[in-house]
């Protein structure tokens, strides 16, 4: 889809017609709805009072849910003693779930617990979870709805679904069946927790990041918060279809990254900076040799010729950590043509800069800051931080050469996620550097159900790059940076 603007080999250098690219969709820079000017900054309904009906209702579900939760400990122990856990690895799902139905209706009736079928149905899946998987956590690993589950301490489960946080009904029977999950997770990786030990990074069985902070440090119960990993990631034309950004931000995006300038997307926690990274990697070149480092393997680039990288913790005995910085290094001596940087967050900046700055254009990375100006500010810093003894206007003039470009991602109130910004870094202006925007998202209202209105907008200023694009082949018509009034 966004091939369009490339021309065909052999025809690089000829000027070419410029396409109408805004008559062809208009609506992509349009709001998505004018709203009435009374309804602008209106505030939400507030919830309607719950009926006594709906009160009992809840209760009584809260009771059926407390009984089950306490059989459930009942069985879980005697499956334990039951269960021969040694050959567990080598039964297929189905043996192993009817193995679990059959101890269990054997102690229900022994109890003389009478369930219904739905009741007995979640009960065993709750126990083969237990038994096999996160237990609590495992239904909420498999809603693909849930991007992000969030502990914090047994009773309180919240998830992160289409941006918006949710407390669940979901709990944990106490703090210590939450720390034996816990315990599952880092031991499966060779790590643990405990007092003196207390925070850990880890990544779940099915790719999902995974950190944990138990107590005391975290004072109401273990802090456990996983981003699911999605093996359908969102594309580029996924994320123009959501509204993050236009098919005209995707057509410049295309030239940007395929001309080789180094990007950096820059955003707050959760804000989609990896999933805008993971899209504008589907720009390289199929040629190209690529090389990804990252914390926790996230980014799936769809190129033949990738080199996935993970740097690695010290372990108990605080030997053996390799960091991103030494991957960074190391890769240098791999021969890449681009590499990707999952997200700087310290003294691999240097490095980092300097492999844009030497022949490996057309590098990216993600960075944790709330614009482009903060982004620069924060490379900053980081190189400061690295013990660098340089002046700040050597550092800016690294800065300036090395990066071209910070697109900016963020999550609205509403839970949208949006490209707010695109910057270029355009050089140095005595001791600044300096910058222009090239597009921009414009809010201009909420709706009642506090959905935000806005728009997609060009600010006027032709890209810097723009010769570069036609250069190699991308003539964006110059219709692309008017802005709409
Ligand atoms: N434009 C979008 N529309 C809908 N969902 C999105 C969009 N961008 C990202 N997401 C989803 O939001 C979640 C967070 O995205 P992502 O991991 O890219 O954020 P991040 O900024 O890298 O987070 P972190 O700061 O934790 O590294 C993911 O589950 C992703 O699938
Ligand atoms: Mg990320």
């Amino acid at each position: 889809m966004f091939s369009r603007f490339k021309k065909p080999e052999g025809q690089q250098t000829r000027p070419a017609p410029t396409a109408p690219v805004n008559a062809a969709s208009p609506a992509a820079a349009r709001p998505a709805a004018t709203p009435p000017k009374a309804m602008l900054g209106a505030r939400p309904p507030a919830q309607p009072a719950r009926s006594p009906a709906d009160v009992a209702a809840a209760d009584k579900e809260k009771k059926r849910k407390d009984r089950l939760a306490e059989l459930k400990v009942d069985l879980h122990k005697r499956l334990l003693d039951n269960l021969n856990l040694a050959a567990l690895e080598h039964a297929s799902e189905a043996n192993l779930k009817q193995e679990i139905a059959s101890i269990s209706a054997e102690a229900l009736d022994e109890m003389s617990v009478a369930l219904n079928k739905d009741d007995r149905a979640t009960l065993n899946q709750e126990l083969y979870d237990e038994v096999m998987g996160l237990g609590p956590l495992e239904p909420l690993l498999k809603d693909e709805t849930v991007n992000d589950i969030l502990v914090n301490g047994p009773n309180r489960i919240f998830v992160e679904r289409a941006g918006k946080l949710e407390l669940t009904d979901i709990t944990f029977k106490n703090e210590r069946h939450l720390l034996r999950i816990i315990d599952k997770i880092v031991s499966a990786v060779g790590r643990r927790v405990d007092e003196s030990n207390p925070y850990c990074d880890a990544r779940l069985a099915d790719g999902s990041r995974f950190n944990v902070m138990v107590p005391p440090v975290a004072v109401d119960g273990s802090l456990v918060s996983i981003r699911k990993f999605k093996k359908e990631k969102l594309g580029i034309p996924d994320l123009v279809r959501f509204g993050a950004f236009t098919e005209e931000m995707g057509a410049y995006l295309q030239a940007a990254v395929s001309t080789r300038l180094n990007v950096i997307v820059s955003g707050g926690t959760g804000s989609g900076k990896t999933t805008t990274l993971n899209a504008l990697s589907s720009f390289i070149d199929n040629k190209e040799r690529v090389l990804t480092i990252e914390d926790t393997a996230e980014l799936q680039l769809q190129q033949v010729h990738v080199g996935r990288m993970e740097s690695r913790p010290a372990n108990v005995e605080g030997k053996g950590a390799v960091t991103q910085r030494d991957c960074l290094r190391n890769a240098l001596r791999m021969r890449p043509d681009r590499i990707i940087v999952g997200e700087t967050r310290g003294e691999e900046v240097i490095d980092m800069l300097q492999a844009m700055n030497t022949g490996h254009d057309g590098s990216m990375t993600t960075i944790h800051a709330n614009s482009a100006r903060d982004g620069i500010s924060r490379l900053e810093n980081m190189v400061a931080m690295a013990g660098i003894e340089m002046p700040l206007k050597a550092v800016r003039a690294q800065i300036a050469s090395a990066v071209n470009l910070i697109v900016q991602a963020s999550r609205l109130q509403d839970g949208s996620r949006r490209m707010i910004s695109v910057t270029e870094i355009t050089g140095m202006e005595g001791e600044v550097i300096s910058m222009q925007e090239v597009f921009r998202y414009e809010r201009l209202g909420v709706e009642p159900n506090g959905k935000i209105i806005g728009r997609f907008n060009a600010t006027g200023v032709r890209s810097h790059y723009s010769e570069r694009f036609r250069q190699w082949g991308y003539d964006l018509p110059a219709s692309i940076y008017e802005p709409i009034i």
